[in-house]
């Protein structure tokens, strides 16, 4: 239900900023004055800051009202089932209730994500809030009455009629829990029970916020909505499509000796996944889940030695997994902001983080302690990676600069590197050490020398160049930007080879096209 929310939006809203609108309506149409990602800065909103976290949660109700009208919540009312608390009540409480009453915000100190806490109450409410079979006792009807005091959702529109007779006729019931067992978090459970639908055909472009190419070179992997997407990198046509994935996928990854795919992914503001796939002849398939947490996953790295995998995202925290087993091998908790980026040094021995709270980091792996902070930036950071001998780490941000620095040595500047006019999203060593790539918000990709000199500018893109990836023989460079499109590059000479949009069975309608 929710995938089918979002796709009314992105139909709503349109070429382009599609999956912007989902979470914060007010920001879609004017991406282009803000100087960072609206991808990862909304998801602030729907992770429930004060009045962002309204806006979202009004914008998301406003459409929700439509989409919601086939689910089983006017069914069950008209049809006379019982009402179900995760098929009918829980939609309604994640559409207009948990941005406001969730483990990390809790309005009244009063979650709703899990049962026995929703029945418990919260500070006024304790005790009274659920009373089974008698709607006029519980709190929790009494507020969401027209004459509620204080009306919830608090300072928003009350929710439609029938939404509060489903809700009372619920309590009537015995308002019982139908989930496993009541201490769990029943949005888990809600999501999992849900299925997204995915069109054979998209209504719009998606973001290209992850790129990489598979291991052979024969495809490039994009992201796409709840899935990737593979194009044959040898006439740009779509080879394959793999489902499983949140709404949006942040990062792909492959093993160095191509045997894993891992993908970072997630729903701004309520999810995130980050999860492993064995990368086979057929296809890949789908491991196992790694880190889940309750916001977005950024970023996933896989070690030089195949052993390890690294996990970094909104919930600021790092996690080591061994790849085989799934074990969890340590966590990181030393950001005070999201993890945008996580990479390996070429021993395997250290990881570098690039965050929002404006520092990039390094860490031991085996001590897990924190070995030095690079405050460089002085703004956010979003993109960063061991130099190729590992005696350097390039990082780049919001202050449209590359920064190379000395690990060992307290961070100290080795270069710093210019030449946007955007954020820089993410940069890329080739794999022979003599080029660095970076892709920009001002819409163009430089191609540096090791030295730091700018060897050419790559332009074409008609949007912010989110993605960047390089072939592992180092002769194609694929760029993917907020328009959906996806550019393939000659490394030897800068020519473009190809365009696609990576859109399963888009066309893209003439008038939208010129009118950007
Ligand atoms: C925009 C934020 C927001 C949203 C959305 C919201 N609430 Fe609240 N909620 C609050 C605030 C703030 C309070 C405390 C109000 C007060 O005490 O003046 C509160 C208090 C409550 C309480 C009393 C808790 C206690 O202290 O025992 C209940 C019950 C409640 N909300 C239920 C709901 C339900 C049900 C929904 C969805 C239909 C909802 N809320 C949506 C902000 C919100």
């Amino acid at each position: 239900m929710r995938g089918a929310i979002g796709f009314c939006l992105i139909l709503a809203v349109g070429f382009g900023s599609a999956f912007v609108a989902h979470a914060d309506d007010d920001k879609g149409g004017k991406k282009k004055s803000d100087s960072a990602a609206p991808a990862k800065k909304e998801s602030k909103g729907a992770a429930g800051a004060g009045k962002a976290a309204q806006k979202a949660e009004s914008a998301k109700k406003a459409d929700s009202t439509k989409g919601t009208e086939k689910s089983g919540t006017s069914g069950a009312s008209q049809t006379g089932k019982p009402v179900s608390f995760i098929r009918d009540v829980a939609p309604i409480l994640v559409e207009n209730c948990i941005a406001c009453h969730n483990p990390r915000k809790s309005e009244s100190k009063y979650v709703m994500t899990n049962f026995t806490q929703l029945a418990k109450g919260g500070q006024q409410g304790e005790g009274i809030t659920l009373e089974p079979g008698k709607p006029d006792e519980s709190n929790l009807v009494e507020l969401i009455r027209p004459n509620g005091k204080p009306r919830m959702p608090y300072k928003l529109d009350p929710l439609p009629p029938e939404k509060i007779a489903t809700i009372e006729r619920w309590v009537s019931e015995g308002a019982k829990y139908d989930g496993a067992s009541p201490g769990e978090d029943w949005t888990v459970v809600l999501r999992k029970s849900q299925s997204v639908t995915i069109p054979a055909a998209y209504p719009a472009t998606v973001p290209i916020t992850a790129l990489e190419f598979s291991p052979d070179g024969t495809t490039i992997a994009a992201s796409g909505y709840h899935e990737i997407t593979f194009w044959k990198t040898a006439d740009g046509t779509l080879a394959s499509r793999l489902t499983g994935l949140a709404e949006r996928v942040y990062d792909i990854a492959f093993s160095p000796d191509g045997k894993w795919m891992a993908t970072a992914s997630g729903d701004p503001g309520v999810y995130g996944v980050a999860k492993l796939w064995r990368n086979e002849p057929g296809g890949c398939k789908p491991v196992r889940e790694l880190a889940e947490t309750q916001d977005v996953v950024f970023s996933v790295a896989f070690s030089p030695d195949n052993k390890k995998i690294a996990t970094a995202g909104a919930d600021r925290t790092i996690r080591i997994f061994e790849v085989e087993t799934g074990k969890l091998l340590s966590q990181i908790e030393d950001h005070a902001d999201w993890i945008f980026g996580v990479a390996w040094s070429p021993d395997g021995k250290r990881l570098a983080s690039a965050s929002r709270d404006k520092t990039a980091k390094v860490f031991d792996v085996e001590k897990k302690e924190s070995l030095v902070t690079f405050p460089g930036h002085q703004q956010p950071v979003y993109t960063v990676s061991f130099t190729p001998d590992g005696k350097g780490i390039a990082t780049g941000g919001e202050d449209n600069r590359i920064r190379v620095w000395n690990p060992d040595n307290d961070g100290k500047p080795i270069r710093d590197m210019g030449g946007f006019s955007g954020t820089v999203f993410k940069l890329r060593y080739a794999g022979d050490g003599k080029s660095l790539l970076a892709c920009s918000g001002d819409k163009s990709i430089i191609v540096f020398s090791a030295t730091g000199s700018q060897v050419r500018k790559l332009q074409g893109h008609n949007d912010w160049v989110y993605s960047l990836a390089i072939s592992r023989d180092g002769k194609t460079v694929a760029t993917g930007s907020w328009d959906g499109e996806v550019k393939l590059w000659n490394a030897a000479d800068g020519k473009v080879i190809r365009g696609l949009i990576a859109a399963p069975g888009y066309k893209p309608p003439a008038a939208q096209t010129a009118g950007r």
